[in-house]
């Protein structure tokens, strides 16, 4: 992974390591200037990728499967009903890459599919889950090696040696392309272009716009998963940061901003308070929000025309009877 971490933060964290914190390691510093540099902005921020600590990954495989959460349900589905057509469409490969790697069940569904993938190369930055995964994975497909890349999958710039072959396959699942804005979903879907090469296809999942009233409780279920998923990140923050938050003191809120065409996750600071991580004070006024997820919704074709824009050929596009949730495959010439 490339990290570009500053020399103070490198010292404020050495500083800060004592017995009972983790040791030094390039994550853990890449995790505190996230977060000294997310809580000092207005209005503050978190980057979504450190959702995914091994707590974060157990509670996003919980949401998964939540009544409410329709997106990994209605994906599945898809890829049962049309696997075979999806394959035919893709043509013949034996490399399958797939970025942010998340529920294998959907990878294997693909795998079955398709057929005649020898190499399976996972990107994920979630590296226990990503090791899981392989495992179950290489269970019930005989013959098919993993090497898995636990890395940012947007700054990714190199497969490894064994990838190198003439025609790659990809997919890129989970509406994951919805956690970035639209120019760094644009960007990651040209530089994936790069990585994947000539004749290339990709699939990827995409959710689509759709009444509120059925996208909200996707992201704030009645048993409260989403909102200890989003609240682990304050967890985690303490535990790894040296923090002091009181994560009762946090609500978990999530918005469907119309104009902007996506659901927006905060935590919301329910007193004024202040927090410590890392030696450093933050103070939160009463109500004060911290955005930690944007999740983008795409009609069809407004995805179409995103992927053009990058580089990619729309070939077709698989939709359930409900329009919830797209499957998009992508060419490369
Ligand atoms: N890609 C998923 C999505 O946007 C990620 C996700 C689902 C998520 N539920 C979440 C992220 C809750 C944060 C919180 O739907």
């Amino acid at each position: 992974m490339e990290r570009d971490i500053p020399h103070q933060i490198v010292e404020d964290l050495e500083r800060s390591s004592s017995l009972t914190s983790p040791r030094l390691d390039p994550a853990r510093a890449d995790f505190a200037q996230a977060v000294l540099a997310g809580f000092a902005r207005k209005p503050r921020s978190l980057p979504c990728r450190f959702f995914y600590d091994a707590r974060g990954s157990a509670l996003f495989e919980e949401i998964t499967q939540l009544e409410e959460y329709y997106p990994t349900r209605v994906e599945t589905a898809l890829l049962e009903a049309y696997g075979a057509e999806i394959a035919e469409r893709m043509g013949d490969a034996s490399v399958l890459v797939e970025f942010g790697s998340g529920s294998s069940r959907k990878t294997s569904l693909l795998l079955s599919a398709l057929g005649r993938v020898t190499l399976y190369v996972p990107i994920d930055v979630a590296g226990e889950s990503l090791a899981e995964a392989a495992e179950w994975l290489s269970e019930r497909h005989t013959g098919l090696a993993i090497r898995p890349l636990i890395a940012d999958f947007t700054k990714t710039r190199t497969l490894p040696v064994a990838a190198r072959r003439p025609r790659k396959l990809g997919f890129f699942s989970g509406s994951t392309i919805g956690n970035l804005t639209q120019a760094d979903a644009r960007a990651f879907l040209a530089n994936a272009a790069r990585l994947l090469g000539r004749h290339a296809a990709f699939l990827v999942g995409v959710d689509l716009k759709k009444d509120p009233a059925i996208l909200i409780p996707a992201y704030n279920d009645r048993r409260g998963v989403t909102a200890a998923f989003n609240l682990n990140l304050l967890e985690r923050i303490n535990r790894e940061l040296d923090g002091d938050i009181d994560v009762a003191g946090f609500a978990h809120d999530a918005i469907y901003d119309e104009a902007q065409g996506r659901i927006e996750m905060h935590l919301v600071s329910l007193a004024r308070q202040t927090v410590r991580v890392m030696g450093r004070e933050f103070r939160f006024a009463k109500g004060e929000r911290i955005h930690t997820e944007n999740s983008h919704k795409y009609a069809i074709e407004e995805f179409q025309t995103l992927a053009r824009s990058a580089g990619w050929t729309p070939v077709h596009a698989w939709t359930d009877p409900h329009r919830l949730f797209s499957l998009h495959l992508l060419g490369l010439a």
